[in-house]
């Protein structure tokens, strides 16, 4: 007979001894990991790679696959290898092709055959050089390639230096579901360059820009209203901006995964304006950037806490205020229809009982608590209405 053996363990007293035994598993864990800021960081990288990591006596690996993508690549994988050389460490860069529909498990098993024919093993490390598809993706290659091999992540869009980077959810989509096949797996060290952001483009910084007001919105009234004073020098990519712009992000970000990892509960306030911008992302065939769709449901998500009273209006406003000089998108555009986003939201794993979940704002900085929990199931009649005032 199979016993799980947290159930075994606690009633092996009446179990007869001769039929199981205990495999004990009981480990303390320790994931931390230093996220690193700066501008120019290849060099250091590199050195780092050569020391021993904090607690060990040897390096992280003694070769590296970089793994980035089609677009990303070309402009950085040089650059960073020739680092790794001058080094004195062996590194290969692999490729995965540029767009959220090569996000899939073909696409990490392609770049894994590589790496094999290559002859990496269990004593190799990945360096994720890109934004959040590659970090996710070489993040969930790393927790299963060889039995799991230690990832580094380098991020190089705002989005992935302010979210995906930190919190070790790693994965690849399943046909139009999102992020449904994965892993977490925590990085050994995440390194924040904003150099990188000067090559990226106009949409994709703005992009960023939606889930840094959200961050502000979710926890932090001092940070938006750091971003509501100097937008414009955000917009600009003014140096220092930026680097309180990414810390800001990674602070907030980190302090809610430090209390709630695996998102049992307080992780799910990051998912604020995500339930719809989730269905609005797919309607639009994921043509539109995922920032962009998460703006519009942050726009939607907001009018439903108004409506049910918990968010005073103001707070609405001022939401949608500095979404649009962020050049944010705030109204569902008239190609997707209310009856589709409500159906596509009904289908996530997180709804019950024709109700989505959403997690809703009660001020700029604070989200409600219902009970103990942090998201709520919202009736579809709410959410329609909220629709219909989001155009
Ligand atoms: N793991 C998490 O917690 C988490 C959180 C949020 C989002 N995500 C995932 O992140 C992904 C979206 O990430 P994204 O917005 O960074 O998209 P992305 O990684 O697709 O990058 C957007 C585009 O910018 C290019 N690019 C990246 N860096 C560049 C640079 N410095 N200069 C020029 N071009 C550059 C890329 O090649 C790509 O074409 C989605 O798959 C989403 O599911 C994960
Ligand atoms: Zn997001």
């Amino acid at each position: 007979m199979l016993v799980p053996h947290t159930r075994a363990r606690k009633s092996s007293s009446r179990l007869p001894a001769d039929t199981h035994q205990i495999v004990n598993l009981t480990r303390t864990l320790d994931d931390s990991y230093p996220i690193v800021f700066g501008s120019g960081l290849f060099e250091n990288i590199a050195r780092d790679m050569r020391e021993p990591t904090p607690n060990a006596t040897k390096p992280l690996a003694s070769q590296f696959a970089i793994i980035t993508d089609t677009n990303v690549g070309p402009i950085y994988a040089p650059a960073l290898q020739a680092k790794l050389s001058q080094a004195g460490l062996k590194s290969a860069v692999f490729y995965i092709p540029a767009g959220e529909e090569n996000k899939t498990i073909e696409a990490c098993v392609a770049v894994m055959r590589e790496m094999a024919v290559d002859g990496f093993g269990r004593d190799s490390a990945i360096l994720a050089l890109g934004g959040g598809l590659v970090g996710d993706m070489a993040g969930f290659t790393a927790a299963v390639y060889s039995r799991g091999i230690p990832y580094v992540q380098i991020p190089t869009t705002l989005l992935a230096q302010s979210d995906s980077s930190v919190g070790g959810k790693t994965g690849v989509d399943l046909g139009d579901v999102k992020n449904l096949v994965g892993a977490f797996k925590q990085p050994t060290v995440v390194y924040i360059d904003i150099q990188t952001l000067s090559t990226l483009s106009a949409e994709d910084f703005r992009s960023g820009l939606a889930e840094t007001i959200k961050h502000g919105i979710i926890r932090d009234a001092e940070f938006f209203a750091f971003i509501e004073g100097n937008i414009d020098g955000v917009i600009a990519r003014d140096p220092n901006c930026l680097f309180e712009v990414v810390k800001g992000n990674c602070r907030i970000k980190g302090s809610v995964v430090e209390i709630d990892p695996e998102e049992q509960n307080l992780r799910k306030i990051l998912n604020y304006g995500h339930t719809a911008g989730h269905a609005i992302e797919a309607l639009s065939g994921f043509s539109m950037p995922h920032g962009y769709a998460v703006s519009i449901g942050m726009m939607v998500a907001g009018r439903i806490s108004v409506a049910l009273g918990y968010l005073p209006e103001g707070y609405l406003t001022r939401q949608k205020a500095l979404l649009l000089r962020a050049g944010l998108p705030v109204q569902i555009p008239p190609s997707i229809s209310n009856e589709d986003i409500v159906a596509l939201t009904l289908k996530d794993k997180k709804a019950r009982e024709g109700r989505a979940m959403y997690v809703l704002p009660k001020r700029i900085g604070e989200m409600v608590v219902f009970g103990e929990s942090y998201a709520t199931y919202v009736d579809k009649a709410v959410v329609l209405e909220a629709l219909e005032r989001t155009r």
